[in-house]
């Protein structure tokens, strides 16, 4: 075990602690690490965020514009595990990315060595609060057990999308404005791999009951989702709290020192010109995608910044990464109005930038919530997971987005002529304009959320008086 710290708490006497035990993912490492940020800085609450080494380093490298390794109260605590790493696979027919479920198993062998951390901080602690993923329910599960604790269950999803399980099985009665969107929910088919399916179900079946749910989401995006949620969990001890987004929502974009240079390229292109092309951190396009993708953006004729990577396996600082190709001649041949780029984007800054008018994307949920924060309409184009139904909720529930294509179509490789007239629309029409401006509100109110008085500052209160009491 290593553990950092950037506090003296060895040997003190502490009051609440908060252990946070993200799934090693990316975008759940990502989500934890912020909240454990938020807990940690704002409210002074000491944090220890509990993983794999390569996962605590993964979780830290990719920190934007801020630094875990200096932030008061903030603490790392590494356990030994070994996995196996093997390299995504572009041309499997369903694009859950399984070279990952390797690496989630590993965690099912934190259980003993996280369940004796936790004894050992409950002995010198008034209270120990325990943030788990959703997926690794089965590390945690013998948590309940001990004296002095307390566990919080954190969904890095959308509501959106936990509701939807809830209305699959039981189709309680929604409101119309639920229920036009609810009635177009694609099907489960092609989201997951067995092994993953396998893995989940270790989990809910290990699941503990705790003292309550957090979501990476904002009551003023998904506040009918969240109500709807509660309404299936009535039980006074049992509490919702909706503390996202986790990301800043203020960014000044085209002024830090240090600067990536797609910033500075983007410092060169007219307001909202420019579309973002990104699809995480778990997609693998295949060679026709890939061609597809270029020969559509090169024909909308708007400017892009595509980030094409090969997903990322198990261990990111394990072996090398694999290059992707592109058409001969195509880097150059755009050179005049987009880019690719291979390394890992500052996304949210990109988002933030004034330029940035567009955001091409697999809609995982972090993804979405930072589109959202910075204003940012979406063309949706998901891969596998919660990504489709997140997809439906961008466009048809909120209203700032376009889908690619529908998710029964998921099979076809969307052409670049579709690719062409999305991105156009989006970027280039009375309706992207609209999605713009619907895009815009949004951003505003959730900005407003999360200042003084706002309801996400008043949730995020609420939540550290519950766990402080
Ligand atoms: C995950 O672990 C289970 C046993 O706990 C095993 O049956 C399964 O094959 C593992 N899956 C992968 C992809 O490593
Ligand atoms: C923008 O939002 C309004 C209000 O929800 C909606 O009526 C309109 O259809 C949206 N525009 C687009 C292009 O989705």
């Amino acid at each position: 075990m290593t553990t950092t710290t950037t506090t003296t708490t060895n040997h003190e006497q502490h009051d609440v602690v908060v252990v946070v035990v993200p799934l090693p993912a990316q975008g759940h490492l990502h989500a934890s690490l912020e909240l454990s940020r938020l807990l940690s800085a704002t409210y002074n609450i000491p944090v220890y965020y509990v993983s794999t080494p390569a996962h605590i380093r993964q979780a830290q490298t990719r920190a934007v514009r801020w630094d875990p390794l200096t932030t008061p109260n903030l603490n790392f605590i590494d356990f030994p595990v070994s996995f196996e790493v093997p390299p995504p696979n572009p041309d499997a027919s369903i694009k859950f990315p399984s070279q990952l479920v390797p690496a989630f198993n590993s965690s099912l062998q934190l259980r003993d060595p996280v369940t004796n951390l936790i004894k050992k901080f409950a002995s010198v602690s008034r209270k120990v609060v325990v943030v788990h993923d959703f997926l690794t329910s089965y590390v945690v599960q013998d948590v309940p057990q001990i004296p002095k604790t307390e566990c919080y269950c954190l969904h890095t999803v959308s509501a959106f999308l936990a509701f939807t399980y809830v209305y699959d099985a039981a189709k309680p009665p929604v409101p119309p404005e639920a229920e036009v969107v609810l009635e177009k929910l694609p099907s489960l088919d092609g989201c997951n791999s067995p092994e993953i399916l396998e893995f989940a179900k270790k989990q809910i079946n290990a699941r503990v009951q705790g003292g309550g749910n957090i979501f990476s989401t904002s009551r003023v995006i998904e506040g009918l989702y969240l109500d709807l949620l509660a309404k299936m969990n009535p039980s006074k001890e049992f509490k919702h709290w909706a503390l996202g987004p986790f990301n800043p929502v203020e960014i000044d974009a085209t002024t830090t020192a240090n600067r990536h240079y797609s910033l500075e390229w983007l410092d060169k292109q007219p307001a909202n010109s420019v579309i973002f092309v990104s699809f995480g951190s778990t997609t693998s396009l295949s060679e026709d995608e890939i061609n597809e993708l270029a020969f559509g953006l090169e024909q909308s004729q708007q400017r892009f910044i595509w980030v094409l990577r090969d997903a990322d396996k198990g261990d990111i600082f394990s072996g090398e990464v694999r290059e992707r190709e592109l058409p001969e001649g195509y880097e150059k041949r755009v050179s005049e109005r987009g880019f690719v780029m291979r390394d890992w984007a500052p996304q949210l800054e990109i988002l933030a930038h004034p330029s940035t008018g567009g955001f091409m994307s697999h809609c995982g949920w972090n993804s979405c919530m930072e589109s959202i924060s910075m204003g940012v309409p979406i063309v949706a184009w998901p891969m596998h997971s919660d990504q489709p139904r997140n997809a439906l909720f961008i466009a048809e529930g909120l209203k700032i987005g376009i889908l690619m294509r529908e998710w029964e179509r998921r099979n076809e490789v969307v052409s670049a002529e579709t690719i062409e007239r999305v991105v156009r629309t989006l970027m280039a029409s009375p309706e992207g304009e609209e999605m713009k401006r619907n895009a815009t509100e949004l951003k505003e109110a959730v900005k407003l959320s999360v200042m003084e008085g706002g309801v996400t500052q008043k949730e995020m209160e609420s939540f550290v008086a519950h766990i402080t009491r």
